[in-house]
Formats: C-alpha cells, structure tokens, sequence
C-alpha cells in the first residue's frame, strides 16, 4: 500500500468532484430554464399549483364570497412547504377579502384588466386594507414570515393585538367610505392620484386634478403656493411613519409642514414596522405614543388635533407583498438588497388606487423623460432625481407606461414623444 494506491483514491476523487459539478450544472441548467419559462408566460398565477396557491389563482371575479364573515381563516392556508422554484420568502398567496368592490361603473378598471396583460396577475378580491379582523393567531402566523412591509414579521403578536383592533369601524375596511354621500349620481369612482414629480411644475393641472371624486397624495406633497399645478384637495394621504417623518425633515424647507389636514382627508399608513402600528394606535385612541421613535408624553398630532379612527386606513401587508411579486418584482431581489427592496410608497398609492377606483388619472410619476425635470414639482432649483436600493423606480416608470398603453391609467405627460396617441 503507498504511492499507488493513494493516487488511485486521488483519481477517485476528482472524478466524483467533476461529477457532482456536472450534477449541479444540470439541475441548474433546468431550473434556470424553467424561471425562463415561467417569466416568458407572464402568467404568474398559472404556475402556482400546490395548498399554497389555492387562492392566489385564477379565479378573479368569485373569490369566497360566500363564507361567513366571523371565519378568521377565510382564505388563506399557512405556507407548508416552499415551492421548488420559488423562495419561501415571496409568498404568493393571499388573504382573501370576502366581498369584492361593489361597483356599477361599466368602464371600471376591474372590468378592463381581463382583456389586458395585466389581466392573469391583476386579483381584483386582494384586500388592500387591513382593519380589527384580520388580527388573529392564524393570520399572524402566516404574516409573521414576511419582514418589513410584507408581512408581520417585525413584532410580536401582543404588539398586533394592542394595535390593530382600534381600525374597527367600516370606514377602516372601505377606501372610499363617505361615496354614498358625494357619489352625486355618479356611477364611477373617479381618482386623480399625484406623485411628487418635478414634471408638474408649471403644469397648470390643479383644477383638472381637484375636478376628481378623489384625490390621493404621499410623503412631502407641499400644496401651499402650488395649486396651479397640484390642485389644492387630499382626501387620500398615504405615508409611512418613516417617510412621513424623513419628509418632515428633509422638506419643511421647502414648505411641507405635514400631512395635509382637511376634513375631507383620509390618512393611509404603508406600515413597514411596529411604528406604524403605534402611532396608528395613538391617533385612532387620541392617547400617547407607548414607545419607539414616535414616543410622546402626549397624542400625537401630525393629522392634527380632531383626527378621529374613522379617518385611519392601513394597508395590508399582502396587498404590498402582491405589488412587489406580480408588478414590481426587481432584480434587487435577487441581490443582497433582497430585504431592503420594497416598492415605492407611491407606487404602492398608485397600485392600490389602480384597485379601488374606477378610473385613475396619475399626475407628477416618473416619465421616460425624466431627466428634463426636477426630482420634485417644490424643488428650488434642478435637483437630479435619485436612485437608491430600497427602490427599482427605473422598473416603475417602465410599469406606468405599460399600464397607460394598456388603458388602465391615465399618466400625465409632458414630451409628446412618450405620449400615446
Ligand atoms: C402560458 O400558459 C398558458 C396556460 O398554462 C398556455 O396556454 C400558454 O400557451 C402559455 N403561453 C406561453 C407564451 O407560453
Ligand atoms: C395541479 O394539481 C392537480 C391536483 O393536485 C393535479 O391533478 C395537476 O396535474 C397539477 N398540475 C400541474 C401542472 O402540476
Ligand atoms: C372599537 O375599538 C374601540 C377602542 O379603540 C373600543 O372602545 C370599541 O368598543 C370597539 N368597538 C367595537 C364594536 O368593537
Ligand atoms: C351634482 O350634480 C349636478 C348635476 O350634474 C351638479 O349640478 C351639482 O353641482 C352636483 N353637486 C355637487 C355637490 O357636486
Ligand atoms: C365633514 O365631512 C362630513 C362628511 O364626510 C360632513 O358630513 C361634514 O358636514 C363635514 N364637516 C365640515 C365642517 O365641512
Ligand atoms: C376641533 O374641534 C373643535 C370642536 O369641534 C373645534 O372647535 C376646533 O376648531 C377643531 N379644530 C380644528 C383644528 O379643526
Ligand atoms: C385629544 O387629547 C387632547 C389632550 O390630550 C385634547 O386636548 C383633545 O381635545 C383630544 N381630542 C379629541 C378629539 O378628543
Ligand atoms: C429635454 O430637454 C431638452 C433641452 O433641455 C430638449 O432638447 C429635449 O427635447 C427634451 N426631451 C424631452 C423628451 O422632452
């Protein structure tokens, strides 16, 4: 035994290396062929094919309605196992809302998206909002694998129970609550939805802008002085506490003093944290901030002093966590960026209004032609518009012109070179 022998075990080694490389070659080749596959369709639903997915598919216009409203697993199924192509963290499977919008709008969004692309991803049943009823054991047990704005993962199911019950009154559960007042005869909700893009500077939209049933802002929407352009109503305001407070700081230069506040202003929180969560609580119960950046010896008063629960809405994490899977899934997801990644806040305004209302003209998003404006309408002089990990709006501004080529918004554009006839 010596020399021989040990090159021979030598030998024997290289070749099982070579071969396990060539055995991962192979199912890398396949998997990499199947995702090719998967991403040509376009047709994310129809590859779903396990418990998981057992609601997530196909079947847009009779989702569970007819399941008694007290069920708390209405649904939804636990993921068990993870798909074989898919991480577990994507979580593709959704809470199932029990009765969809209501609507008598013949043209509405939610009856034109079929005919689409955009028809096999769009779930007209998914719940945007979150209110008391979803803060059950088993919900939080699903939610909690999700981090950040996704899911629940962030904090404890105390922190849940002590928040999210407050959002009890049915005008937590409906995005347009007071239609029936203002509704006038008219059949369709109409939305006008402004982002707060350089490009409205000297649009002159204000009035067509206010002219909407509804109008929805975000972040450091600075109005005072900007009507002309902005239109001067917010009846929907959506933020994280987040990018609330970063606008407060970065912005109150420039005029944003806040949240806009008029009665006819409703606040949407994009929680990506227990912070949201308790500061939600302390607006809606007019107490203090328990703890966490918010912290205060007295209520808060960022929606000012007469704010009452009836004006709060959050959006549900499955609704972000759909946006992300089936309209804005970035390459940095891919990336060590993965848990950083989430879609804008007005991205996610701009989706959610694309669900709710009937018809949707955005204002002030990003354009192919963005480099000609400042990166917002209230910028003093040219301020470059940035890019950061946290976002793919390169990948959103491609979405909004697939979704104004495909009728479903109106997108306010200044370069007729973009423009669709
Ligand atoms: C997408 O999937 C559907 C159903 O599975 C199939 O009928 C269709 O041919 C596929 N389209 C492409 C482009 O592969
Ligand atoms: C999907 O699941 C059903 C029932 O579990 C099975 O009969 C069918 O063959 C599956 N389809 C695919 C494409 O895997
Ligand atoms: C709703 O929540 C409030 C606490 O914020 C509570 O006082 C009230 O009783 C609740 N109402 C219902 C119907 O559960
Ligand atoms: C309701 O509609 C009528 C007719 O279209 C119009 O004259 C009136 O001003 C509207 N009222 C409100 C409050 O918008
Ligand atoms: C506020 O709006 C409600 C309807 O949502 C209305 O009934 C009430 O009169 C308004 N109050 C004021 C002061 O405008
Ligand atoms: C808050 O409500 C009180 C009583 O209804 C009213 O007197 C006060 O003007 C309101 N404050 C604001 C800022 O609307
Ligand atoms: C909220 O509490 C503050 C003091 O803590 C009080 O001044 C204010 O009137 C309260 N607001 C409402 C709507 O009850
Ligand atoms: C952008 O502005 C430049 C001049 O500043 C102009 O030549 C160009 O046509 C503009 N591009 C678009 C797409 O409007």
């Amino acid at each position: 035994m010596g020399t021989q022998r040990r090159i021979w075990v030598c030998f024997l080694c290289v070749v099982s290396l070579f071969g396990i490389y060539l055995l991962c070659l192979c199912l890398r080749l396949d998997i990499k062929v199947y995702i090719h596959r998967v991403t040509q369709n376009q047709s994310i639903s129809q590859r779903l094919n396990d418990s998981e997915s057992l609601f997530s598919g196909s079947e847009p216009s009779t989702p569970l309605m007819g399941q008694s409203p007290t069920t708390t697993t209405v649904g939804v199924r636990p993921s068990t196992k993870p798909k074989p192509t898919e991480p577990s963290y994507i979580g593709d499977s959704y809470y199932s809302k029990e009765s969809p919008i209501q609507n008598d709008c013949a043209q509405s969004i939610r009856s034109r998206v079929i005919q689409t692309e955009f028809g096999p991803r769009f779930l007209d049943w998914i719940p945007v909002l979150q209110w008391a009823k979803h803060a059950t054991p088993d919900q939080y047990q699903r939610l909690s694998h999700y981090p950040g704005a996704n899911g629940w993962g962030n904090f404890d199911f105390n922190t849940l129970l002590s928040t999210l019950p407050v959002l009890n009154t049915s005008a937590n559960w409906h995005m347009f609550d007071d239609w029936d007042l203002r509704r006038n005869g008219s059949r369709c909700v109409r939305c006008a939805v402004v982002g707060n893009g350089g490009i409205l500077k000297d649009s002159g939209k204000g009035q067509e802008i206010d002219q909407h049933d509804y109008v929805f802002r975000t972040n450091g929407a600075v109005i005072q002085g900007f009507e002309q352009d902005v239109g001067s109503r917010t009846s929907h305001y959506t933020f994280s506490t987040n990018t609330l407070r970063n606008s407060m700081r970065s912005y109150a230069g420039l005029g944003y003093r806040g949240p806009p506040r008029s009665n006819e202003t409703r606040y949407i929180f994009l929680p990506d944290h227990d912070r949201d969560y308790l500061l939600m609580k302390a607006v809606a119960t007019n107490t203090s901030v328990e703890r966490g950046p918010e912290k205060s010896p007295k209520p808060p008063t960022y929606f000012g002093e007469n704010v009452t629960v009836e004006k709060l809405k959050m959006y549900h994490p499955d609704f972000i966590r759909y946006v992300r899977n089936r309209f804005l899934r970035a390459r940095a997801m891919q990336t060590r960026f993965k848990d950083i990644y989430r879609p804008s806040t007005g991205a996610i305004m701009l989706i959610a209004a694309v669900h709710t209302c009937d018809q949707v003209s955005a204002y002030g998003f990003m354009t192919p032609d963005y480099r000609n404006f400042s990166d917002h309408y209230y910028d003093q002089k040219y301020h470059p518009v940035g890019f950061f990990a946290n976002h793919d709006l390169k990948m959103e501004m491609a979405l909004w012109q697939q979704f104004h080529q495909a009728g479903l918004i109106k997108l306010y554009m200044r370069s007729s070179v973009t423009q669709n006839p």
